[in-house]
């Protein structure tokens, strides 16, 4: 079993690290955020993240997790180093790399004899080469290194599911070694026949941006034909269920809704962009899925209007889902941002709802009305809005919607209520597309 230390306890790091320790290696997750290590060692996991909590406790417990802000001692003590911290958006669209760079200099400063060095954060293509440049300016020179590119697929809501069952592994390395090496630590998932790709580091680094601005796209792309859909009554449910049958499509990442968010596609599809423009290269694909996706969200705040007869001033909106999607409290580029930034803009009173998110936007918006549940949210108010996709939004009684509100109004951006109930009890709504849904056959 391998020695393995993951440098950055974020939703990567933490995942990626509890679930190679699950793999039977021994991991160290180090951080020189001391709140979160300290929350760690006392058996906190300062994310949310379905399954993370018993992971991280079953290993903790069988002793092949720890945690430390002993950085440097981490590095020295480990046959492998995982690179897993954050690379925020910077400017010009750019990915901010000062922390990766940070990490390479101390991971040179303490090479101490042969060891893999992976990176595992969304990093733009050629920065493994100025990782392996900086690690090799700063270690000594007798010691030798590898270096591996191995990017994450995981969706934040299913972070662990994705890392223990992925549908593929990507290692990007020109070393035979390290690649052993690398397969030695992937090797429960090798055994379960996951399909490994070996390929050069820069092309690993191409296929984390082409995939995720690939799914961008597939999301832009159904929002911008879901709103076709509104404008000539048809209804996208059907077009969807149908165009996904069609395996060269496939029916995922097919849902329309109130535009893309959260910290990956946002980012990874404006540093994509940027990088081809430095290049000389303009991604018009991608550029047109960003505006497009921008667009998707002021679109939803014309909707909520529009159903308020123009002038939602002075009126009660209800704001049922905070978080980027579903399973998640993050609300990094959530479509809430943008409606509560419009509706408040707009004079309108905001109320808001979501199981776990509602701490993280009230520091961004204190001004909001904070509610306790959804049907807190919805009392006496003049319209609802339902922004994230969250199971018991879905089961909501309408009769009993209906009833707390002023006036039976509602917006679905995620298309999840059940639309002959709606007709049934005569609310005024909209969604995203199925305007032209077959009330016959409802
Ligand atoms: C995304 C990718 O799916 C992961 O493979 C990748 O590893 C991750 O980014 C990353 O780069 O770290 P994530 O952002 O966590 O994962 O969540 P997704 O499930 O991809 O959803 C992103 C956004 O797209 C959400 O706002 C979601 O509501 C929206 N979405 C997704 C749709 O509007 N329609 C869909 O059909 C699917």
């Amino acid at each position: 079993m391998k020695k393995i230390t993951f440098i950055g306890t974020g939703y990567v790091g933490l995942v990626s690290g509890a679930g190679v320790s699950d793999f039977g290696h021994n991991v160290i997750c180090a951080d020189i955020a001391s709140d979160k290590i300290d929350q760690l060692l006392d058996g906190e996991i300062p994310i949310y993240e379905p399954g993370l909590n018993n992971l991280v406790e079953r290993n903790v417990k069988a002793g092949r997790l720890t945690f430390t802000t002993a950085v440097d001692k981490a590095i020295q003590d480990a046959d492998v180093i995982f690179i897993a911290v954050g690379t925020p958006q910077g400017e010009n669209g750019n990915a901010d790399l000062s922390a990766v760079y940070k990490v390479a200099e101390t991971i040179g400063n303490n090479l101490n004899g042969y060891k893999v060095v992976c990176t595992k954060s969304t990093v733009p293509i050629g920065t493994g080469a100025q990782i392996l440049q900086i690690i090799n300016q700063y270690k000594s020179n007798e010691i030798e290194f590898d270096y591996v590119s191995n990017p994450e697929f995981l969706r934040e809501g299913s972070a662990v599911k994705d890392f223990l069952w992925p549908d593929r592994v990507v290692l990007g390395t020109p070393s035979e070694k390290a690649y052993e090496v690398m397969m030695d630590v992937y090797r429960p998932l090798f055994i379960n026949e996951t399909p490994i790709v070996k390929t050069s580091i820069q092309t690993a680094e191409m296929i984390k941006y082409a995939s995720n601005a690939f799914l961008a796209l597939k999301i832009s792309y159904i929002n911008e034909i879901a709103n076709l859909c509104d404008e000539v009554d048809a209804d996208i449910h059907e077009v969807t269920k149908a165009m996904g049958s069609d395996g060269r499509i496939s029916p995922k990442f097919l849902h329309p809704g109130p535009g893309y968010g959260g910290s990956c596609f946002p980012k990874d599809t404006n540093a994509i962009a940027s990088l081809a423009r430095q290049k000389g290269l303009t991604l018009r694909t991608v550029e047109g899925a960003i505006k497009a996706n921008q667009y998707q969200k002021d679109r939803m705040v014309d909707k909520v209007k529009h159903l308020c007869n123009g002038d939602v001033s002075g009126k009660t909106i209800a704001i049922l889902g905070l978080a980027f999607k579903q399973e998640t409290d993050d609300i990094r580029d959530s479509a809430a941002l943008d409606m509560i930034k419009a509706l408040l803009k707009s004079n309108a009173v905001v109320k808001a709802y979501d199981p776990i998110a509602n701490k993280n936007m009230s520091i961004k918006f204190p001004e909001v009305n904070y509610c306790l549940n959804w049907e807190a949210a919805v009392e006496g108010a003049d319209a609802t809005v339902i922004l994230t996709e969250w199971r018991e939004f879905r089961g909501m009684d309408l009769n009993k919607v209906k009833e707390l509100m002023h006036q039976p109004v509602l917006l679905d951006t995620r298309n999840i209520l059940p639309i002959k109930e709606l007709n049934r009890l005569g609310f005024k709504y909209d969604n995203v597309g199925r305007k032209g849904i077959n009330k016959d056959a409802l």
